[in-house]
């Protein structure tokens, strides 16, 4: 059930949580599905709402860098300078995990614990009221588009999840940076609206693991990483635009379009994004979600820029249009 933030609201929610059951909420990313993370059963039922593979951690949200770091067994330089520049905010960092701060369902058994303070009032409130770790994936079926609205939630868990707190569209609409910062040089997990420029700019040796593309065997390591991840029901295919024009040409009434350079009334639906990759990216997952409930046969999304500027929104498309 959905109810719109207020005083209640908080009060509901956070007796929910400590109580061991799931609650959504907004963060400056995606809505997170919430549960303590120091308990055992109450993550696990975040497994079971996602139909999440029990070997892929949770990220655990925190209302300050304090907070976050209690759990961790070793707090590098680094950690704390990238938590000074960029907390609360998108970013999430990966460390070595105190033994007993959490469950071991949150790590998947792993030395490392994944860790944010959001930006967003709604999920700082929370935390805040709870007073506990909250472990967190993005609040939708796993591999699906992650949500950004509280109706998104609805739409992908149903009565999965015990209570959505409604706190309106999400603002940055990608899920965070995730850096690990137990390795030397610290690397780039999953790409995120925390560029690694900006991360660069507070230690320049941090390297990009690949954006998300990482290999089998890094999958303890970096999981989450699933080549087929973030996508629609409809087939979707990433195409320049001169190839969707072809294509349209070809065949357009069952076929939306996603784009960001140009208009094209052949298509069944069109919804067309900004051309810039911070904007896109807020309006991405709403995007998606409004295209695959159109009833369509296919979805042609016009390619972005090679540019590391648009590396995250790259990474989300490139995934979605992974056959299943
Ligand atoms: O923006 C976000 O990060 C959102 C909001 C809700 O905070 N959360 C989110 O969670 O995207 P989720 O579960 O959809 O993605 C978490 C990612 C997964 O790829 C997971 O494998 C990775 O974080 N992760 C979690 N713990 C980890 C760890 N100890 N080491 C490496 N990666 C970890
Ligand atoms: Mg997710």
């Amino acid at each position: 059930m959905i109810v719109p933030f207020d005083d209640d609201a908080l009060a509901r929610a956070s007796a929910l949580l400590a109580s061991g059951r799931l609650v959504a909420f907004p963060t400056e990313t995606v809505y997170g599905l919430g549960a303590r993370a120091d308990d055992a059963s109450a993550v696990r039922r975040i497994y079971e709402a996602k139909g999440r593979p029990a070997e892929n951690p949770s990220i655990v949200h925190t209302r300050d860098a304090a907070s976050a770091f209690a759990l961790a067994l070793d707090v590098p330089p680094l950690a704390r300078a990238l938590a000074a520049r960029f907390w609360p905010g998108p970013l999430t960092l990966v460390l070595t995990v105190r033994p007993g701060a959490v469950a071991n369902e949150v790590t998947a058994g792993g030395p490392t614990i994944a860790l944010r303070v959001p930006a967003h009032p709604v999920a700082l409130a929370l935390l805040d009221r709870v007073k506990l770790p909250i472990a967190a994936p993005s609040a939708n079926r796993s591999t699906t588009i992650s949500p950004t609205t509280a109706e998104h939630v609805h739409k992908s868990l149903g009565d999965r999840v015990d209570l959505v707190v409604d706190g309106g569209a999400t603002g940055f609409g990608i899920e965070s940076t995730i850096v690990d910062v137990t390795t030397s040089p610290a690397r780039v997990l999953r790409r995120g609206s925390v560029t690694l420029e900006a991360l660069r700019a507070i230690d320049e040796t941090i390297v990009d693991a690949g954006g998300n593309v990482v290999g089998h065997g890094e999958l303890a390591r970096a999981p989450g990483t699933q080549a087929r991840h973030y996508a629609p029901r409809t087939p979707l295919e990433l195409l320049s635009r001169t190839d969707i024009e072809r294509a349209l040409a070809a065949d357009s009434k069952r076929t939306g379009l996603l784009s960001r350079s140009f208009d094209d009334s052949r298509a069944g639906k069109t919804l067309r994004l900004p051309d810039d990759p911070i904007a896109y990216a807020s309006g991405l997952y709403a995007a998606l979600h409004a295209l695959d409930d159109a009833g369509l046969d296919r979805l042609l999304v016009e390619a972005v820029p090679e540019s590391a500027a648009w590396d995250a929104v790259r990474d989300r498309l490139t995934r979605a249009s992974r056959p299943a």
